[in-house]
């Protein structure tokens, strides 16, 4: 058997199942490269039946991406199939993966049908789909609380039919990683068939055990793991493809497998991931929170000092963690920054390095020292960035114990200056009345946070908002060192995003019907 662990990294379909995670499509496209680059073996690009917008962002990945397997979900009606198809026929390694429910409770309440009828479905799914591709995916859906010998016989079934790779989800997160790696070793022992496809495990972290079911599964034979960045998806979450990977690397003494994944990229590709879905990740996550390389306590730091493996088992850098490395200053020219950026693991078009430029001097300008996270903060408001219809030109705010917090704002407007002054409940309040009042928008702040970047007295502040309007919802993004200003600015940049969503339907992400 092989010690090759195949990762399939599903972000951008069951990680954008997080409430409140959808993306548009050129957000999709910018994860995809990155995760092209960190090395995955294939990527979910989406559900194309679900919407037009995961339609076109899958169709768009599919005939970008040239070195990852590009897979679209369907379930097991031909228009799914179809509908997956249509958008995957021009990547260059197309897989389509399609799925339906063996476990008897989905079986008797939601598909309201016998396994005779699963195993033909399933079956006369994976003959259609092989029409098409020969790389085709099956997925047991609920597969953990399945009748085991029922599972052995719908996987026998479809590799029959030609499925070359067949998935065991955990759909509800309900195994146990003892159980789950005896169900592996059970259904590789009682299907026949079973060596002429690849099995694969797909968990979700409604116990927090999803990790651990995944590690349980390759241990006894899987050979894909289907994975999430920051472990972001349904409910509780998917697997992380981090703590997977790393601790296939970091006990791989023990375990005996490997992937193809570069490390050095999981840490940018998580950070572009919470920009991106507007998820913050915890600080105690594992292998990517802010806390998982810092030492608190004082015999942990001496411990640490003297030797780093006494309380260390990975090392930051390998994940690509440059623990807030100083980059350059006012003085510092456009290679070097560009330099410092690919560094960090982004590869920028020259337009984007050009704008993000332009705002690191400007920065500089206020700042002394720059860290790694101030240009990711810079970073969001470029890759996040829609065409200006709004621009704040000029933002002034009184407030105070006594005073009646009081904003005068001053917009472009599709390149035209207006100006309000407005009350509030307090500063941000009056500065978000002016600019609603000169926008006209009726959109509702659904999620407003403020994050401080990095540590000291002159740190910025980065302001997240998700706005909602005529059923639409958009994320919107801020930096500066004073917390108003970035305010100001994620709430303009949420409207900007809301106003581009309404021009542009076919870009709209919408919530997946599985
Ligand atoms: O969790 C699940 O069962 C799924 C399948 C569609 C693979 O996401
Ligand atoms: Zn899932």
């Amino acid at each position: 058997m092989t010690d090759r662990v195949l990762i399939f990294d599903t972000t951008l379909r069951d990680g954008e199942q997080s409430p409140g995670a959808s993306m548009n499509a050129p957000e999709k496209l910018r994860l995809a490269v990155q995760l092209e680059r960190l090395g995955v073996d294939a990527l979910e690009a989406g559900f194309p039946a679900a919407s037009p917008g995961d339609f076109e962002a899958v169709k768009l990945i599919a005939s970008k991406i040239n070195n990852v397997q590009v897979t679209a979900l369907a379930r097991t009606s031909r228009a799914d199939i179809d509908s997956a198809w249509g958008a995957i026929r021009e990547a260059a390694h197309p897989r389509i993966h399609t799925f339906i429910a063996t476990s008897d409770i989905h079986l008797e309440h939601k598909l309201k049908m016998t396994r005779d009828q699963v195993v033909q479905t399933a079956v006369d799914a994976v003959r259609y789909s092989k029409t098409f591709t020969e790389n085709v995916e099956f997925s047991a859906e609920d597969g953990s609380r399945s009748d085991r010998d029922f599972l052995c016989r719908v996987f026998e079934a479809v590799i029959e039919a030609g499925a070359t790779t067949v998935n065991l989800p955990d759909t509800v997160g309900y195994a146990m990683p003892n159980e789950f790696e005896e169900l592996i070793s059970y259904i590789r022992q009682h299907t026949p068939n079973l060596h002429r496809a690849v099995l694969s495990v797909h968990c979700h972290n409604d116990l927090g055990l999803a990790t651990a079911n995944t590690l349980a599964g390759l241990r006894a034979g899987a050979r894909q793991a289907e994975v999430t960045i920051n472990g972001i998806g349904e409910r509780a979450g998917n697997t992380s493809l981090e703590e997977v990977v790393m601790g296939l690397y970091t006990r791989k003494a023990l375990l005996g497998l490997e992937t193809n994944i570069n490390t050095r990229e999981i840490y940018p590709i998580s950070r572009l991931v919470s920009m991106v879905t507007g998820i913050v990740v915890q600080p105690n996550k594992a292998v990517v929170g802010a806390n998982a390389f810092a030492h608190e306590a004082g015999i942990h730091q001496d411990g640490v000092l003297k030797h780093r493996m006494t309380y260390e088992i990975m090392e930051a850098q390998t994940i690509g963690l440059m623990s807030n490395r100083l980059v350059l200053g006012k003085h510092s020219g456009r290679h070097a920054f560009k330099n410092r950026l690919e560094d960090m693991g982004y590869d920028l078009t020259r337009e984007e390095l050009d704008r993000l430029f332009e705002k690191f001097k400007e920065l500089a300008d206020k700042r002394k020292e720059i860290l790694d996270e101030d240009i990711e903060a810079l970073l969001a408001e470029v890759i996040l960035r829609v065409p200006d219809i709004y621009e704040l030109d000029y933002l002034n705010v009184v407030s105070g114990t006594g005073a009646v917090p009081t904003a005068t704002v001053k917009l472009k407007i599709r390149g035209k200056e207006t100006q309000k002054a407005e009350f509030g409940v307090g500063p941000i309040d009056a500065a978000f009345n002016a600019i609603a009042r000169m926008t006209g928008t009726s959109s509702k702040l659904l999620r407003f946070s403020v994050n401080s970047i990095t540590g000291g007295m002159d740190a910025q502040g980065e302001v997240t908002v998700r706005l909602e309007e005529d059923g639409l919802v958009a994320l919107g993004k801020g930096a500066d060192p004073d917390i108003i200003t970035a305010s100001a600015k994620a709430y303009i940049n949420g409207l900007n995003h809301l106003e581009y969503m309404r021009n542009n339907p076919s870009v709209l992400p919408e919530e997946a019907v599985i």
